[in-house]
């Protein structure tokens, strides 16, 4: 009975689905739609736009930059606080021109300057997914107010001469290394990253992946140089998008997120055709806070510390002896000589990517704000020690862990780790002088029109 009655309503459903939706276009539909979600993964749209608490895509997420935070908005089909109005144009200008019907020119924390090569059958097929996949949620999401005078009124001029796409000249081309670029470039957004940034804040295109900032964390050159990853093959890089660590590195930061949100979702092919890409583009060599020490070898006979090793010891409040703080606060993980442990969950310092970098910046990161992912393995997750340790503390044992894994005399202060936190630690020329140039420029034209109408009375007069 209550087969033939289950059956019975699944029939009449059927039947209600088949009216509403013509068979063709439903099925086309879905097709499309899941087409859209893959797209939308691969381009981590959810990593900026989702929301903690209110769902996907509600926006809310705060950016932060040099110049103040940047609020993502809700993107959600909701008509009245998300996109549900827009027409598919609207929203292609949002993604590939950075214009929005209801907000204006987009400050380029949304990275229109790599979705600006995705080509219209893939924001065809993300609109559909935007629209049709994606449940409408009402949340109206914080507005951004940046200072004087990064208004959006300015924003076009910028536009004009900075979203362009990228001219990078690889080796011959054929399908699967295009694919990788197209990933590489537009939807997967990495030199939005990995790119250095000029004096107007706009990606540098003769330092395309030599790496960039990503406050308060540096995304490292990731081209085929000394600085980048020239050591690492295919199936290493590979391992480090998919899974989030290699024998090289592991994935900190936003990079961790980009793992787990989008890159371990993607197929193996296209991840093969970022690897491909990623060992046929030009070396970049022109970074020396990029540079990396050689790995060290680890030797178990190293003497680390005179003192004897409790891994019951407790972080001392006071301590600032840096292998003190590391036997207290590292080694019960990494090991007393930061040989990592056998099954290769807690790494080795010794080879580690970002000890050897001769920027301290992510070692700082990664004491504070610990490491937290999940890649297509398993979660992986190491403590911060930002609210144990105070900035005197962590600068000497980022010092300690530098000069005993890796060789380099470091010279952190509590100052420069202070101001790392704060994203303080950028000279970014149009933040520091914009205000004084624009002072200038105005003075200047005062003076040259009060000349001016000088002139014309006394040749009136
Ligand atoms: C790195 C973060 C980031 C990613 C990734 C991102 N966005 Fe955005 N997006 C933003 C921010 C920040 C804004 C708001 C910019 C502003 O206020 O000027 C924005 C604005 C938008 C807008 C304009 C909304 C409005 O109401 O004006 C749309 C549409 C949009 N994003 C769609 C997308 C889609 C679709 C994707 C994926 C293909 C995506 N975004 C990926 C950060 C991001
Ligand atoms: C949101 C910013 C962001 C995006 C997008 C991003 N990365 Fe990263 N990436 C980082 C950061 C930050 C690190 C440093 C992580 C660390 O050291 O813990 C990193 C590290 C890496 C490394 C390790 C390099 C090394 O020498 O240790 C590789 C390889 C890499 N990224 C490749 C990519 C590729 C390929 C893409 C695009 C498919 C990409 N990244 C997109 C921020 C980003
Ligand atoms: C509870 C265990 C644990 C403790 C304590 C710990 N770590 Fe880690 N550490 C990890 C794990 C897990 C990873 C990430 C492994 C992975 O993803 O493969 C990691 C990663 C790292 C990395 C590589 C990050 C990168 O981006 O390349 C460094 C460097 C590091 N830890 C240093 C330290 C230092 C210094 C301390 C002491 C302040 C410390 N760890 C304390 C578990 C720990």
């Amino acid at each position: 009975m209550r087969l033939l009655l289950a059956a019975t309503v699944a029939s009449t459903f059927t039947a209600i689905i088949t009216i509403l939706y013509p068979a063709h276009a439903s099925e086309a539909d879905a097709s499309l739609v899941k087409y859209g979600e893959y797209l939308a993964i691969a381009a981590d749209c959810s990593g900026c736009h989702n929301s903690a608490t209110k769902g996907l895509m509600a926006g809310g997420l705060a950016l932060h930059s040099p110049m103040g935070d940047i609020f993502a908005p809700n993107i959600t089909p909701d008509k009245k606080t998300g996109i549900g109005s827009w027409s598919e144009k609207q929203f292609a200008d949002a993604l590939r021109r950075g214009i929005s019907p209801t907000r204006g020119s987009l400050y380029p924390a949304m990275p229109y300057t790599a979705y600006n090569g995705l080509i219209d059958k893939d924001i065809h097929a993300l609109y559909s997914y935007f629209m049709l996949g994606v449940p409408a949620i009402e949340n109206a999401s914080k507005e951004t107010h940046l200072p004087f005078p990064f208004f959006r009124i300015a924003l076009p001029v910028w536009n004009y001469f900075y979203n362009r796409p990228y001219k990078i000249k690889v080796r011959k081309s054929f399908p699967q290394l295009e694919r990788g670029r197209y990933l590489v470039d537009h939807l997967a957004h990495c030199s939005t990253c990995h790119t250095p940034r000029n004096f107007m804040l706009a990606e540098r295109q003769d330092a395309y992946l030599g790496g960039g900032k990503v406050w308060p964390w540096t995304a490292p050159n990731i081209t085929p140089s000394e600085q980048g990853i020239g050591e690492w093959t295919t199936k290493d890089i590979r391992l480090f998008l998919t899974e989030g660590h290699n024998q090289y590195a592991v994935a900190g930061g936003d990079m961790g997120l980009t793992v787990q949100q989008s890159l371990s979702h993607l197929t193996d092919d296209d991840i093969y055709s970022i690897a491909l890409y990623l060992k046929s583009i030009p070396a970049y060599t022109n970074s020396p806070d990029l540079d990396k020490d050689p790995p060290k070898k680890a030797s178990l006979s190293q003497p680390v510390t005179e003192l004897q090793f409790n891994t019951e010891q407790q972080l001392d409040d006071q301590s600032l002896d840096g292998s003190r703080l590391y036997q207290a606060a590292c080694s019960s993980c990494h090991g007393v000589y930061g040989e990592g442990s056998q099954d290769g969950e807690h790494p080795s310092l010794w080879t580690n990517d970002t000890i050897r970098m001769k920027q301290p910046d992510n070692l700082i990161n990664i004491i504070s704000y610990g490491v937290h992912y999940r890649g297509l393995d398993q979660e992986h997750a190491m403590p911060g020690f930002v609210a144990k340790l105070n900035s005197a503390q962590i600068a000497s044992l980022t010092n300690y862990v530098r000069n005993e894994f890796s060789g380099q005399s470091s010279q952190v202060t509590a100052e420069y780790v202070k101001k790392l936190s704060l994203y303080e630690n950028n000279d970014y020329f149009i933040i520091k002088y914009v205000k004084i140039i624009i002072i200038l420029a105005i003075m200047c034209l005062a003076s040259l029109i009060t000349s001016v109408l000088f002139w014309i009375r006394r040749k009136g007069g």
